[in-house]
């Protein structure tokens, strides 16, 4: 991966030079070239292991960040209409307590639920700048667009990188407020999770803000439901993975022979999306040089959402050297966003930016 930020105006920034809207950055820590490697790695790995398994990442292709959006709207996906219940009883609050000049947003997505923190700050005064974070150009541009168009004036600074390697690299900007909204940060291992927060905690300033959303622990037949919806569209959006695989590294996986499968860990606590080849199989994967075979019935991993609770959730925080000074629950329980601060000092076990790990076949993905 290069760590060489190349700053260029946007597409649609320079389509859009001529219109009010200011045209916005773009930083590529992960270029074209580097996203196939990293995939491909991702692949030989994640498919030559027992069981097979492959990181959440890759479903956010255009398409696949697409799928998501749609799942958003379902009505088993709880999580995104509880966090925004959330976000918009809490917006105010948030912004006069952090006085945010830059709001930092890891797997921004559509950035949806983010314009309430941003309509919050920016009515305070404080905006300066928002840098949206995400894997795939596709959504960050279109994204960066819209939002250098909301709030003229405002500094758009998109960075397309992968938050397990590259938020060190994020821009410097007053007092930040990094937010990490969807329960995404549930799509990491625990020691993930710790390397993740603890290298935003050695990049943070003293003033610097961190916005976490964690999906809850509740009654296993409704995360079930929330990740095998009766339409079917979650079920796309696993499959869509394979037809990133096919479409990137020339391969001929039979999508249609894989069944979703959406399965809740009681002791992991996490939900876990796998695909289930229905039929014995053998497929070519020409990029990698690569024959693979399913049994029929192999499954393979494709996503695991660990479900939170509030002590767990500080633990975590405190070990990467946060401090928790809020935690808002909606009111039914399902979400949480919670707030922290850097704890004045750093636990021993923080490790610096540059220990953080390249990414892994049991690694993870963005979006909210
Ligand atoms: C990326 C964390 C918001 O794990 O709930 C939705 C992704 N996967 N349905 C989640 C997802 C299946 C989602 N987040």
């Amino acid at each position: 991966m290069t760590a060489t930020p190349t700053a260029r105006p946007a597409p649609s920034g320079e389509s859009t030079a001529r219109a009010a809207s200011a045209p916005f950055l773009l930083d590529r820590h992960l270029t074209e070239a580097d996203r196939t490697a990293a995939l491909a790695a991702d692949v030989r790995a994640g498919l030559c292991s027992v069981p097979k398994e492959l990181p959440p990442k890759w479903f956010y292709d255009g398409a696949g960040s697409r799928l998501f959006d749609e799942i958003t709207r379902l009505p088993e996906y709880y999580p995104t209409r509880r966090e925004r219940t959330i976000l918009r009883a809490r917006a105010g609050e948030i912004a006069a307590l952090t006085g945010a000049e830059t709001l930092i947003e890891l797997g921004s997505g559509t950035s949806e639920k983010t314009r309430l923190l941003l309509d919050a700050l920016a009515a305070r005064g404080s905006l300066c700048s928002i840098v949206p974070f995400d894997v795939d150009d596709t959504v960050l541009a279109a994204a960066g667009a819209e939002l250098a168009r909301e709030y003229p004036g405002v500094v758009v600074h998109g960075v397309v990188g992968d938050f397990q390697q590259h938020v060190g690299l994020l821009p410097a900007g007053g007092r930040r407020l990094i937010v990490f909204l969807g329960g995404t940060i549930g799509n990491l291992r625990a020691p993930e999770r710790h390397h993740l927060l603890a290298a935003l905690r050695t990049g943070a300033g003293p003033d610097d803000a961190l916005l976490l959303g964690t999906d809850l622990v509740k009654d296993p037949c409704r995360l079930v439901a929330a990740y095998d919806d009766a339409a079917g569209v979650t079920a796309a959006f696993n499959r869509n993975v394979l037809a990133v695989i096919n479409r990137e590294l020339d391969g001929n996986l039979d999508a249609e022979a894989f069944h979703h499968v959406a399965i809740w860990d009681p002791d992991e606590e996490w939900i876990e999306m796998r695909l289930r080849s229905s039929l014995e199989q053998r497929a070519r994967l020409g990029a990698l040089d690569l024959e693979v075979t399913f049994e029929r019935g192999e499954q393979l991993r494709t996503e695991i959402s660990a479900k939170f609770r509030r002590e767990g959730v500080e633990a975590e925080l405190a070990g990467a050297g946060w401090r928790m000074a809020h935690w808002w629950p909606d009111p039914t329980g399902d979400f949480a966003v919670s707030l922290s601060l850097p704890a004045s000092s750093l636990p021993a076990s923080s490790l610096p930016v540059s220990s953080v790990p390249a990414a892994s076949p049991s690694a993870a993905p963005p979006a909210g």
